[in-house]
């Protein structure tokens, strides 16, 4: 309960919430035979996890005291034309960053995840396709400390951005590529295969203020700032006009136990209590046989979902999907 309670918001906590979920074959056949906008499949086998086991990746933490409160930053809309659909894979597809779908591991760290995503991407959009650099989930994660929330236990996207504009972040990628001065330490986890199962959040790495991964850079020369960081207005407009200038985004959601058996369609919640809240990155949207919805990367590695991304309802701020977007714009 102690865990659980850390994990989500107390908006969300509800009679629901506490009962224990039916198992992932259940929820894949309910949501399957209710012909909704989405199409379920066993992407955690359900012989290994119950929906409770994946609490632990969803790692927003409630923000008591307000700590990652950003100012929020509207654009002026006069004038602005929102095209109907839109995907900032092939609007700059200079930077393959935005391509990227990376693996959290068994570590609640998906509030680090959608922050250096978003991060890398408009580094690159910024720079016009020349400065292309995976920012560290690794060094956000571990160096950030209690201001950003408790690492693999949970965290705020709101300081994830704060600490880029003040303190910096080096490049890192993927665990074990050697990818920049601080690839990611912790591995991935299975959904259904070989892997070691997704879990209990694991402990967070401490910081270490080195480069491991290529140890010919270094780390104090390696530091990417933001210029700024802000919240995103939680009209859809505001969210749009943000993404086709800057780019990609880091937005928030709250898990309910249907979610982890997406696998293609525009995900709306039809089915099961909350597991916790998500953080997860923004870079496009569009309609698909008449329903709206956003394009999202999600940090479950490629074999989860829509081949690691998924669709989500637009326009009626679905699990929450509109009202906490937060952005900032790189110092190039
Ligand atoms: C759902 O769709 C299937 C196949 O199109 C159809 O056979 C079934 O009757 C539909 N069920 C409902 C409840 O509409
Ligand atoms: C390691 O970093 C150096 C300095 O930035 C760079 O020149 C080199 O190509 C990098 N090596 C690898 C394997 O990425």
């Amino acid at each position: 309960f102690l865990v659980f309670i850390i994990l989500c918001t107390p908006a969300v906590i509800d009679g629901f919430t506490l009962a224990k979920e039916a198992n992932f074959n259940v929820i894949v056949k309910t949501v399957n035979q209710m012909n909704t906008t989405w199409r379920a499949a066993l992407n955690f086998d359900p012989d290994h996890y119950s929906p409770e086991d994946l609490r632990g990746l969803c790692g927003v933490k409630e923000d008591l005291y307000g700590f990652s409160k950003l100012p929020t930053s509207y654009h002026n809309l006069e004038g602005i034309q929102i095209p109907k659909e839109f995907d900032s894979r092939t609007q700059w597809p200079n930077c393959p960053s935005i391509t990227y779908i990376r693996d959290q591991g068994s570590c609640g760290s998906c509030w680090a995840f959608g922050a250096v995503e978003a991060m890398s991407d408009r580094i690159c959009i910024r720079s016009n396709g020349k400065v292309k650099v995976e920012i560290s989930a690794e060094d956000l994660l571990t160096c950030c400390g209690f201001e950003c929330g408790d690492g693999c236990n949970g965290g705020f996207p709101g300081s994830a951005w704060k600490y880029w504009t003040n303190d910096g972040l080096v490049s890192g990628g993927l665990y074990n590529s050697k990818v920049g001065c601080l690839p990611y330490q912790i591995s991935p986890c299975e959904h259904h295969g070989q892997r070691p199962k997704c879990s209990e959040g694991g402990s967070t790495p401490g910081c270490v203020s080195k480069c491991l991964g290529n140890t010919s850079i270094s780390y104090n020369n390696d530091k990417h700032y933001g210029l700024s960081s802000y919240s995103v207005g939680s009209d859809p407009t505001q969210i749009q006009t943000e993404i086709m200038t800057h780019g990609p985004v880091e937005g928030a959601f709250t898990v309910y136990a249907d979610f982890p058996t997406y696998k293609s369609g525009v995900y709306q919640h039809v089915s099961g209590g909350v597991l916790g809240g998500h953080a997860i990155r923004i870079l496009g949207w569009g309609t698909e046989n008449g329903t709206p919805y956003w394009l999202v990367a999600n940090s479950w590695n490629t074999d989860w979902g829509d081949k690691g991304y998924f669709k989500i309802l637009r326009g009626n701020d679905e699990c929450g999907i509109e009202s906490s977007v937060v952005a900032g714009i790189p110092k190039i």
